[in-house]
C-alpha cells in the first residue's frame, strides 16, 4: 500500500479548527481508495511560538519539513504581532525553500451557494487562478532610509527573471491546454514599464508552444472589473505574485465565501514537498467559536490527493463539495447558515 508522509501544520486561529475535519476527509479516502496517510503534526508553529520563543518553526524547521511527501496548512496571523512578521517567518520560507513556484487556486460557483454577483450562476463560472508563487512584487530587495526624519523613505523592487516567469506560463498554458483552452494573462503594461512588459513579451513567446490555447491579456483594472461583470468567460488566469494574489480573494468571494476557496503552493518539479491550504486566513473575529467553514481546508486537501496521485479520491471530495451544498441546507455561518464546524463536518462525511 503506498504511504504518503503528511506534515501538518495548523497554525493559529481557526487554522486549528479546519485542520482536523480536513484531516478525517482524508482518512476516509485513505480507506477507500488503499492508500495510507502518516501525520506528522507541528502544532506550536505559530504565532504563539514566535510571541514566546522569537520564531514562528525552530531553526530546523524547514529541515523537518524536507523529507515529507506534501504539507497541509491551516493559516498563521495573530492580531497581537504585526502580519509581515508572521507570513515572512512561515509561509513564505517554505514557499520559496521548497520552490513552490505556482500558486493554483480553483474558482467553482457551486449550486446551492448565492454568489453575491448575479452574474454569477452555479456550473458557468469554473476557473482557476494561477499566481507565481516566489517572486516578482514580493521581493526583500529593498530598504527604509532616513527612518524617523521627515524625509523617510521607502523603496521595494518588484524582481520579474526569464526563468521564473518562464516556469508559471508554462505550466498556466499546459493547465490550461487540459482544460477549456483558454488563458487570460493579467497585466499592467501600460503603468509598470519595464516589468510588466516584459511578462507580456513572455506570454507571447511562451503562447507559441502551446498553439491548442486561445490567450489575451487584460490590464490587471479592467480584469478585476470583468471578475465580478463576467466570472463566466475565464478558464485560467496568470498572474504575478502580487496580481494573483488580489485576483484569488476577489474570485473566491465572487464564488461565495473565502471560506470555501482552496490553494495549492506546487513545486511542480517534484524536488520538494509541496503545501496546501485554504486561502482564507486566521479569521481572529470568529476564532475559538467553534463555527469555522472547514470546505477550504477540505477542498485544499483534495487537491493535496490529487498532487500525489488520487485524482478519484480528489473527485470523490469535489463531488460530496458539491452535494453537500446542492442537496443539503446545512451551512456555516459564512454562507448565511447556523451549523457549526463539527455539525457541518458531520453532514459532509455522510454525503462522502
Ligand atoms: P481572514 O481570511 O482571516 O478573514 C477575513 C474574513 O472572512 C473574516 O471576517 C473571517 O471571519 C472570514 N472567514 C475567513 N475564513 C473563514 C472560514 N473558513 N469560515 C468562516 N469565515 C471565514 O483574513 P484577514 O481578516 O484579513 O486576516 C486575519 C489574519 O490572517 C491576519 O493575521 C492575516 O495576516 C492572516 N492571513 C493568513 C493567511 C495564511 O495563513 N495563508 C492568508 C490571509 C490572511
Ligand atoms: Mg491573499
Amino acid at each position: 500500500m503506498t504511504d504518503h508522509r503528511i506534515a501538518l501544520i495548523p497554525g493559529d486561529g481557526i487554522g486549528a479548527e479546519v485542520l482536523p475535519p480536513a484531516q478525517q476527509v482524508l482518512d476516509v479516502l485513505g480507506r477507500r481508495h488503499g492508500f495510507g496517510l502518516t501525520y506528522t503534526a507541528y502544532d506550536d508553529w505559530s504565532c504563539e511560538r514566535y510571541l514566546r520563543e522569537g520564531a514562528m518553526m525552530p531553526a530546523d524547521g524547514l529541515d523537518q519539513l524536507r523529507d515529507k511527501d506534501a504539507i497541509l496548512l491551516g493559516a498563521v496571523g495573530s492580531p497581537r504581532m504585526p502580519d509581515h512578521v508572521s507570513l515572512w517567518g512561515l509561509l513564505i520560507p517554505i514557499r520559496r525553500s521548497f520552490r513552490q513556484y505556482v500558486n493554483l487556486r480553483p474558482i467553482r460557483v457551486f449550486e446551492g451557494i448565492d454568489s453575491p454577483v448575479r452574474g454569477a450562476r452555479p456550473g458557468e463560472v469554473d476557473f482557476v487562478v494561477v499566481r507565481e508563487n516566489v517572486e516578482g512584487e514580493y521581493s526583500q530587495v529593498g530598504g527604509r532610509h532616513n527612518t524617523g526624519f521627515p524625509d523617510e523613505m521607502a523603496v521595494q523592487e518588484a524582481v520579474f527573471t526569464r526563468a521564473g516567469v518562464t516556469r508559471v506560463l508554462d505550466h498556466a498554458f499546459a493547465l490550461a491546454a487540459q482544460r477549456k483552452g483558454r488563458l487570460t494573462s493579467a497585466t499592467k503594461s501600460n503603468g509598470i514599464v519595464h516589468t510588466m512588459p516584459f511578462w507580456d513579451e513572455l506570454v507571447a513567446e511562451r503562447s507559441a508552444s502551446f498553439p491548442q490555447v486561445g490567450w489575451d491579456q487584460e490590464h490587471i483594472d479592467a480584469l478585476a472589473a470583468k471578475f465580478v461583470l463576467e466570472p463566466d468567460r475565464f478558464d485560467v488566469v496568470v498572474a504575478s505574485n502580487l496580481f494573483g494574489d488580489i485576483l484569488s480573494d476577489l474570485a473566491a468571494a465572487v464564488a461565495g465565501s473565502i471560506g470555501i476557496a482552496p490553494a495549492a503552493n506546487l513545486n511542480p518539479d517534484r524536488e520538494f514537498p509541496s503545501m496546501f491550504e485554504p486561502v482564507h486566513g486566521s479569521a481572529p473575529d470568529i476564532a475559538g467559536r467553534g463555527i469555522a467553514n472547514p470546505l477550504g481546508a477540505i477542498w485544499s486537501a483534495a487537491m493535496m490527493l490529487d498532487h500525489l496521485g488520487h485524482a478519484d479520491a480528489a473527485k470523490d471530495v469535489t463531488d460530496a463539495i458539491a452535494a453537500v451544498l446542492a442537496k443539503t441546507d446545512v451551512r456555516t455561518r459564512d454562507l448565511g447558515g447556523t451549523a457549526t464546524t463539527s455539525e457541518f463536518t458531520e453532514t459532509f462525511l455522510e454525503l462522502l
